[in-house]
């Protein structure tokens, strides 16, 4: 007779050597949706194994145990180890892919600008133990506000990596344009295609419609209204952070998790044919945009290199609000000059 009877044992699926992953941040809000999407193989995929290396501030170790003793009780197969701590070379240490949350959030009636005083600060450090601690292939993710300028100072005083494996999340705006859009023309978001979002993370940046494209078509064609285009989608996409904040009384985590994941699949994986996605990427000078900031373009990649899509044509008025954008990054990064190397 056959014994069927299963293994006790089951081989651990990712078999290959863990990718470590730093989150800060980690017993945040972003943090306690983000690592179990994680974990649970969503970022990397289910055939890699993964170990968390989370990074706290001390006030935070404690709620940050709690959430470890929840990892542990989801009994994740690819969740190959958990290390917590408030040092930034040990958090840093052997890391591929590093998401950099850890921030404090914007209050109602605020921009996001005006949380550079309090955690601009925060990314130099980092970036430098980025540098100094991480693996060869690192890859850093900013989500932490003001991302595209965290991101830069980041990126700054870590010039031994190169800059172009340095992103700031444009993901969530992208998000939302896409939902937008499916729900005015009443199709499904899969529909929906081409929609970047230029400059930055905040209430200038422009989701760029005008490429966007809806079952294939213009989405201007599908969505014959310019008057819905100026007056209600910008405004929603670009507000839509300030929204959340005043209906729930703290600043989006959920979605915000989604995007990061989204992000990273985005960058790790290549674009589909005739697709884009939007980053913040380091400024080649596309577009006019001044070489160096760090900027939400369509970019497309082959998994491992980016590119940023050139030769999309905007009318007049997108070019006024392209500016606009541009002038508000390059005021944050004048701002933030002495963090800067
Ligand atoms: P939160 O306050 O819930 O959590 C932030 C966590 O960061 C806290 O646990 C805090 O202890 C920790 N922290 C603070 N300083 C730190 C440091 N120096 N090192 C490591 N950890 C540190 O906030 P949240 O809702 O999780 O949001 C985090 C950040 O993400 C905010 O800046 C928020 O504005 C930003 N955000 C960005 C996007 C985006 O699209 N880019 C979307 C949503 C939120
Ligand atoms: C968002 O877009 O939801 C986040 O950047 C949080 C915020 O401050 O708006």
């Amino acid at each position: 007779m056959t014994d069927t009877t299963p293994s006790p044992t089951r081989t651990p699926p990712g078999s290959a050597k863990p990718v470590h992953i730093t989150v800060t941040g980690a017993a945040g809000q972003i943090g306690y949706s983000l690592l179990f999407r994680i974990a649970s193989g969503q970022l990397l995929g289910e055939d890699r194994s993964v170990v968390l290396r989370l990074v706290e501030i001390e006030p935070a170790m404690k709620s940050l145990e709690g959430v470890v003793m929840e990892l542990e009780d989801c009994a994740f197969p690819l969740l190959a180890g958990v290390e917590t701590t408030t040092n930034l070379a040990k958090g840093f240490d052997g890391a591929s892919w590093a998401l950099l949350v850890g921030s404090v959030p914007r209050k109602a009636g605020m921009e996001r600008k005006e949380l550079l005083g309090i955690n601009g600060g925060i990314f130099k450090p980092q970036g430098r133990a980025i540098a100094e601690n991480a693996a060869p292939d690192v890859r850093v993710l900013v989500v932490g506000n003001p991302c595209n300028t965290n991101c830069l100072i980041a990126r700054s005083n870590a010039p031994e990596v190169p800059p172009e494996r340095f992103f700031a999340m444009m993901r969530l705006d992208e998000n939302r344009a896409r939902a937008q859009l499916a729900q005015r023309a009443g199709v499904s978001v899969a529909a929906v295609s081409n929609m970047a979002i230029l400059g930055n993370h905040s209430s200038t940046q422009y989701p760029d419609f005008e490429n966007a494209r809806i079952a294939g078509r213009p989405a201007t064609e599908v969505i014959a209204d310019p008057v819905w285009f100026s007056d209600t989608f910008i405004p929603t996409v670009q507000r839509r952070g300030a929204a959340i904040i005043e209906a729930r009384g703290l600043s989006s985590a959920a979605s915000a998790a989604n995007a990061a994941v989204d992000a990273v699949v985005s960058i790790r994986t290549p674009t589909p044919a005739g697709d884009w996605t939007s980053l913040s990427v380091v400024s080649g000078g596309e577009y006019g945009v001044p070489e160096g900031l760090q900027f939400g373009f369509p970019v497309r990649t082959d998994g491992s290199t980016w590119t940023v899509v050139e030769g999309l044509s905007h009318s007049e008025p997108a070019r006024e609000r392209i500016k606009l954008t541009i002038d508000e990054l390059v005021a944050e990064r004048d701002e933030v000059a002495d963090l800067l190397t």
